[in-house]
């Protein structure tokens, strides 16, 4: 059972491929399914150099009812990322030894970037986002043999600096960055809500305006699936795009 969250998409593409290279099921973390089989995988987006918090409390406060009483022989992880995750893995690894869990593979591949919130951070240009794309699902096929093989494997993209990354820069990113007291919307907000229902936490509400409600794990889909590009947060997303959808990737 492979268990995924996605912001914007980019994880689910990349699950719902393992899946079927891996004649498995995958389910998103935000409705889970009870665990079934022996192989147990996990595939989010790498947020900060770390896990987006959605993911943390799944694994502290969801997993081991999931699991139940269920054998696990092997836990991998695939995370996706726009650059480079830091020590991601590490996070990982110590945030599943609470639930008695070990981490028997993981892997990073990229994807299209989706962080846009700060100067500097805006999303790929179209050729740079199709070459992640195909290189991934390339490099899926590989993946897919050693998690069949069971192998024991650490195979990221740690990046430059990697610990500044996630034991410096993480904590403070987390401290300021993740919150939706920013979030705003522009006149061309024509109130249609379908950034309240696309977000998996259910964070926002329209009525004769948008409000975010408090509860944000910053994956950004209501930026980028926002139909009239109304959604600013803050001053930083001024002129930058929103991601393209896979399917115009892929197909
Ligand atoms: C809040 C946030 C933080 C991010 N931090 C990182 C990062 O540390 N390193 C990186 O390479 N990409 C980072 N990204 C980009 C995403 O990891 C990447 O685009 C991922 O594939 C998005 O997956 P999704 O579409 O499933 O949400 C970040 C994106 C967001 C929204």
């Amino acid at each position: 059972m492979i268990y995924f969250f996605s912001g914007t998409g980019n994880s689910r593409y990349v699950a719902e491929i393992a899946a079927g290279k891996l004649n498995d099921l995958c389910c998103d973390i935000v409705s889970p399914q009870p665990f079934c089989g022996e192989t147990l995988g996990l595939v989010f987006p790498v947020y900060a150099w770390g896990l987006p918090f959605v993911v943390e409390e799944f694994i502290e406060n969801q997993l081991a009812n999931l699991l139940s009483s269920k054998k696990v022989t092997y836990v991998f992880c695939i995370m996706t990322h726009g650059d480079d995750m830091g020590y991601a893995d590490n996070i990982l690894r110590k945030k599943l030894a609470t639930v008695n869990l070990p981490l028997s593979a993981v892997f990073s591949v990229f994807m299209p970037n989706t962080y846009v919130c700060l100067p500097g951070f805006d999303v790929d240009k179209d050729e740079v986002a199709d070459g992640k794309v195909s290189k991934t699902v390339e490099k899926l096929k590989s993946i897919c043999q050693q998690i069949e093989n069971k192998e024991e494997r650490v195979d990221v993209n740690r990046g430059a600096l990697p610990y500044t990354k996630t034991y410096i820069l993480r904590p403070l990113f987390n401290k300021f960055l993740v919150t939706d007291k920013y979030f705003h919307i522009s006149d061309s907000c024509t109130l249609c809500g379908a950034c309240a229902s696309q977000c998996p936490l259910k964070n926002i509400e329209v009525s004769d305006k948008v409000r975010w409600k408090g509860n944000c794990t910053g994956c950004l889909r209501c930026y980028h699936k926002c139909p009239n590009s109304a959604i600013k947060f803050g001053k930083f997303t001024e002129g930058k795009g929103q991601k393209k959808s896979l399917k115009s990737i892929v197909e």
